[in-house]
């Protein structure tokens, strides 16, 4: 199995990481660094749950390679919080009860807040969109678009 040393930052924190060639993104965070705040629902990039910030903007960590990241900045889940307070969005989301099982979460969490990251003003249209590869089989949206709405005004 070839193997190769990649340099990131992740949540903040600069990391050398060896990895073997055909490892997701997804693999590298919670098996190489359990980061495992990050979920696997499909591993075909159909659900979100393993949704990460690459570079600022929200991918399915699942569908990257590893490799492909040497050089990048990722933001998951774990880094959401800042000196012992949550973000905002996680605030809100628990607040307005957009929060279940919990698997979507991590996932949602991090689209929610690239969204915010890039427009702070956002309508429920944007919202949704920006949500929309973002699975969730608990809480039929309305608490989670709601949440974020509330983040919005923090
Ligand atoms: S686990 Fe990556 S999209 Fe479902
Ligand atoms: S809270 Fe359970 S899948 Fe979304």
């Amino acid at each position: 199995m070839a193997m190769h040393k990649i340099t990131l930052t992740i949540n903040g924190e600069h990391e050398v990481v060896d990895v073997p060639s055909q490892w997701t993104l997804l693999q590298m965070l919670r098996e190489k660094l359990a980061l495992t705040g990050t979920k696997n629902g499909c591993t075909t990039g159909e659900c979100g749950a393993c949704t990460v910030m690459l570079n600022g903007a929200p991918v399915n960590s699942c569908m990257v390679l590893a490799v492909e990241c040497d050089g990048a900045e990722i933001v998951t889940v774990e880094g959401l919080a800042h000196d012992g307070q949550l973000d905002p969005v996680q605030d809100a989301l628990i607040e307005a009860g957009g929060v279940q099982c919990g698997f979507c979460t991590p996932g949602v969490l991090i689209s929610a807040r690239a969204l915010l990251d890039r427009n702070p003003d956002p309508s429920e249209k944007e919202i949704q969109d920006a949500l929309v590869g973002n699975l969730c089989r608990c809480t039929g949206y309305v608490r989670i678009i709601e949440g974020v709405k509330q983040a919005a005004k923090l």
